[in-house]
């Protein structure tokens, strides 16, 4: 059985007639070719598949696409200004090394900065908690701790 589904995505309304038990990561990828979003377990463990819906981070791989009728999407492909200019976490990333191979850092980038929502000063302790649920395979987890306080002190001015 299929459901119409339609949503805004990175800014723009999107919607299709989709399963009712397609996920949203997969929409995101194969409907809307979005690929940025990875899947890396598909059961809700490593982060990877993280997008933010209607402002928080969320497992893209742990929701039907139809739970998110109507809500904000944001994906990695919507985090750059259109001009291609880097957000601060982003830039953070970058000029810090937090990357590897690049797998996680969709996920890393997109829940460090729904992390900094509540955290603008995180001490590294809290960094290392708040992103239990998005593993690196590349174990690159101490460039990603310091990119994150430079986001946070660039963000704190
Ligand atoms: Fe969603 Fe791993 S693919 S948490
Ligand atoms: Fe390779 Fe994190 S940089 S998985």
């Amino acid at each position: 059985m299929t459901v119409k589904v339609s949503m805004n995505v990175n800014g723009k309304a999107v919607s299709a007639e989709v399963e009712e038990r397609t996920l949203l990561v997969t929409y995101i990828r194969e409907n809307l070719r979005l690929t940025g979003t990875h899947v890396g377990c598909d059961t809700a463990q490593c982060g990877a598949c993280t997008v933010h819906m209607n402002g928080r981070a969320i497992k893209s791989c742990n929701i039907v696409a139809m739970q998110s009728e109507g809500a904000d999407i944001l994906t990695i492909e919507g985090v750059a200004k259109p001009d291609g200019t880097l957000n601060v976490m982003q830039e953070a990333f970058r000029e810090h090394h937090a990357l590897q191979c690049g797998f996680c850092t969709p996920g890393m980038v997109l829940s460090a900065m729904d992390l900094l929502k509540n955290y603008p000063d995180p001490t590294e302790r809290e960094i290392r908690e708040q992103l239990d649920g998005n593993l690196c395979r590349c174990t690159g987890y101490h460039n990603i701790v310091k990119a994150i306080k430079a986001a946070a002190a660039t963000m704190r001015g």
